[in-house]
């Protein structure tokens, strides 16, 4: 039986991830956040005292380490050589750091590997940076989930203020522009558009409009 695949891929902050777990809810399908999975290898850098800027020392620690996916009640749980880590990788530290190490070949081969593994297997929706480019050419359905600097940090900043954590809203966006950069400019795999992607700017909708029109694109095209 035909497995079907969505890929989701965009800048930091557009919503992917909520957007790509509610859709998974209503199609029964996985969840795949890849971006968990950079985060994971950054943290695994950061507890080993390896500097992420250092190419050659983060890819030799990488063939070493072994990540993992497991489902918990439909949630994505990472593990790191066994350890579930997923309550430890979403500072703003591990983000930027994940960035870094997400430049590097020996990581993308590794992360691209599970990744087309989860996909292989079931249906998924996966979001990401390279999804519609590299991990899912074929993806059935691709989107490219946007919304501008100034949306995406104060959505953020609310986030953390709902939370109790009071943030400067221009830092904010200034450490969004400055990861998309990294994302945008780096050689292998940079993030960008798929061609055959269809283009959602969620800076006026809601989260609820933003799934009811990817359902239906997917709808009408599967
Ligand atoms: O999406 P999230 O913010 O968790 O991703 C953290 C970082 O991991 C991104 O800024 C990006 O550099 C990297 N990433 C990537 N390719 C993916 C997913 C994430 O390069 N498919």
């Amino acid at each position: 039986m035909k497995n079907y695949n969505i890929a989701i891929d965009g800048p930091a902050g557009a919503g992917k991830s909520t957007i790509a777990k509610n859709i998974a809810k209503k199609l029964q399908y996985i969840y795949v956040d890849t971006g968990a999975m950079y985060r994971a290898m950054a943290l695994s850098m950061m507890r080993q005292g390896i500097s992420t800027e250092n190419e050659e020392a983060v890819s030799k620690a990488c063939s070493l380490i072994k990540i993992t996916i497991e489902y918990i009640d439909g949630l994505q749980q990472v593990k790191l050589n066994g350890e579930n880590v997923t309550a430890f990788i979403r500072d703003e530290e591990v983000g930027k750091n994940a960035s870094v190490v997400a430049r590097y070949n020996t990581v993308r081969k590794k992360m691209v590997e599970l990744q087309q593994s989860l996909a292989s297997s079931s249906n998924v929706i996966m979001d990401g940076r390279d999804i519609g480019t590299v991990v899912l050419p074929s993806a059935d359905l691709k989107i490219f989930l946007t919304a501008s600097s100034k949306t995406r940090a104060f959505r953020r900043w609310k986030e953390l203020e709902e939370k109790g954590i009071l943030s400067n809203i221009d830092d904010i966006e200034a450490d969004i522009i400055n990861r998309d950069r990294q994302d945008m400019n780096r050689e292998i795999s940079p993030l960008r558009q798929a061609e055959d992607a269809v283009l959602v700017d969620s800076s006026n909708l809601t989260i609820d409009e933003v799934i009811d029109k990817i359902i239906l694109l997917f709808k009408e095209k599967c």
